[in-house]
């Protein structure tokens, strides 16, 4: 992590290797230093920029700015239709581009806008910086280097900046937990199967002093998870089910548990995925990897709430051990599932889970998953789904992703689909046999081992770029801590 200073001076005098500049489009709008807003009137004047929301030019030395060796000016649009996310983004384009010079000490300008809270925007560019800042060269050669900056100013130009100051642990455990799921989710499946996970988890669970069980094959058999331990038994590499616990100082003011779907690789098992479908399976993981970010996050914040983190580790592997279409498998609920289809195995590691969870008694349960191909139909890979039993719990979710700029949108449990799950021979089958509405439908029967308890559901779309833009890199894109965090805070 690169320091980072929020400071109420100008930064014209700023002497690193790139300042950037937001600028709005309609240049009378301009309220930047004398000396930095006439280069920038110039390079539109001549035409060459023209600030349209994330519109970059690097200039080499610009007259008249004395000082930093490189101006990166960066476009917002129109004044009028400035977002905090645009902003975050914006500079997150900006960030990346000096990323990519190799430029380590960065100056910025806090854009000053008559719409938007100023300390928000001070927060919002320090974020921009600091999600962007993320290089992943383990896979590399050896003597590769991540590119990252050493330290990052902010300028806000006389503004106040006690309040985003006080928020920078925040940004910054926030950002950390990004890049945790960044390398977790990115790390292939070869060098990242379960008892990997599981030891990852417990060496921070130490650091962070963060009480972690670690269940194995025989505590799965004892514990009654069969569901987790069918879907794993086709991998050389045993399942793990993981229960972290983070209690706060003072008496906590809720007890939340967070679920993670941890599938370390999705062949599909018998029900095999073809080639294209697999070849980005190591990420099916990417629900406990945020629920192992934000673990540590809430113990770096001392999180006012108590959170337990439970995550279901497994492979689902092709071999002669592996489970099949038309085995029954007795939940620990003790409800039947008829599994047709072996690449449905998210749900059944969740069912699992689920239940468990029930029984250690919650405000609320939710659970994180990269669950159904259908989501990323529904919505692209920039929104996850939510849904859940609890509206209360459902809206505030959506309200923590709308402050954290990652996108949610609600889909409906809708109530006629759940016959679709009925099988003759079970209490349930793992899937409907129709593609329609496959995201509802997983969602619905998630619902049948959540009992009474406030719940929600999230099928994480929106955790897979398939290419690098914003603050996003290619890859996993690291969200769901911070909305987490956005709501676990409050
Ligand atoms: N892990 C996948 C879902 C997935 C697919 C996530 C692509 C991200 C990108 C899940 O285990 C799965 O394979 N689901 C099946 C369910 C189907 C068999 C009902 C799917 O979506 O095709
Ligand atoms: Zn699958
Ligand atoms: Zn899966």
């Amino acid at each position: 992590m690169p320091t980072v200073d929020i400071s109420s001076q100008p930064g014209k005098d700023f002497a690193g290797d790139a300042l950037v500049v937001p600028v709005f489009s309609g240049r009378e709008r301009h309220r930047l230093p004398l000396a930095i807003s006439k280069v920038a009137r110039q390079v539109m004047d001549e035409e060459d920029f023209k600030a349209d929301y994330l519109e970059v030019v690097p200039l080499h030395h610009p007259n008249g700015v004395k000082g930093t060796r490189w101006m990166v000016l960066v476009g917002l649009g129109d004044e009028e239709k400035v977002t905090l996310n645009k902003i975050r983004k914006a500079v997150g384009t900006a960030a990346r581009v000096c990323l990519k010079k190799k430029w380590k000490s960065i100056g910025i300008l806090s854009p000053s806008t008559s719409t938007l809270d100023h300390d928000a925007v001070q927060v919002a560019v320090a974020e921009g910086l600091l999600l962007s800042n993320y290089d992943f060269v383990t896979f590399k050669g050896e003597k590769a280097e991540p590119k990252q900056f050493s330290s990052v100013e902010i300028f806000t130009n006389g503004d106040d900046t006690r309040k985003s100051r006080r928020k920078l642990p925040m940004i910054e455990a926030g950002a950390a937990a990004c890049h945790r799921v960044r390398d977790l989710a990115n790390t292939p499946a070869g060098d990242l199967y379960p008892e990997v996970f599981a030891e990852i988890a417990v060496k921070l669970a130490k650091q962070h002093k963060i009480h972690c069980e670690v269940m194995d094959v025989p505590a799965l058999e004892k514990g009654g998870f069969r569901s987790v331990l069918a879907v794993g038994q086709g991998s050389t590499r045993p399942p793990r089910v993981l229960n972290m616990e983070y209690k706060p100082k003072e008496k906590p003011k809720k007890h939340i548990i967070l679920v993670g779907k941890g599938v370390c690789f999705d062949s599909g098992g018998l029900s095999i995925k073809d080639a294209s479908n697999m070849e980005t399976m190591k990420d099916d993981m990417t629900g406990a990897a945020i629920v192992l970010a934000t673990m540590v996050a809430c113990a770096q914040l001392e999180a006012p709430v108590q959170v337990t983190g439970l995550m279901g580790l497994v492979e689902n592997m092709v071999s002669g051990n592996s489970y099949k279409p038309g085995d029954v498998i007795r939940t620990r609920s003790g409800k039947t599932v008829e599994v047709l289809n072996t690449d449905a195995e998210g749900r059944l590691v969740l069912a699992d889970l689920l239940h468990y969870a029930t029984e250690l008694g919650a405000d609320h349960i939710v659970d994180l998953a990269t669950l159904t191909g259908a989501a990323l139909v529904a919505m692209g890979d920039a929104v996850s789904a939510v849904m859940g039993t609890d509206q209360k719990l459902v809206d505030r979710l959506l309200d923590a992703g709308s402050a954290a700029g990652e996108h949610l949108w609600q889909l409906p449990l809708v109530e006629e689909y759940s016959e679709l799950l009925k099988s003759p021979l079970a209490d349930l089958k793992n899937i409907t046999g129709s593609r329609w509405g496959g995201t509802i439908t997983a969602g619905l029967f998630l619902r049948e081992f959540t009992g009474e308890a406030s719940w929600a559901h999230l099928d994480l779309s929106g955790s897979w770029s398939s290419k690098e833009r914003d603050y996003r890199t290619h890859g996993a894109s690291g969200e769901g801590p911070r909305f987490l965090l956005e709501w676990l805070m409050d």
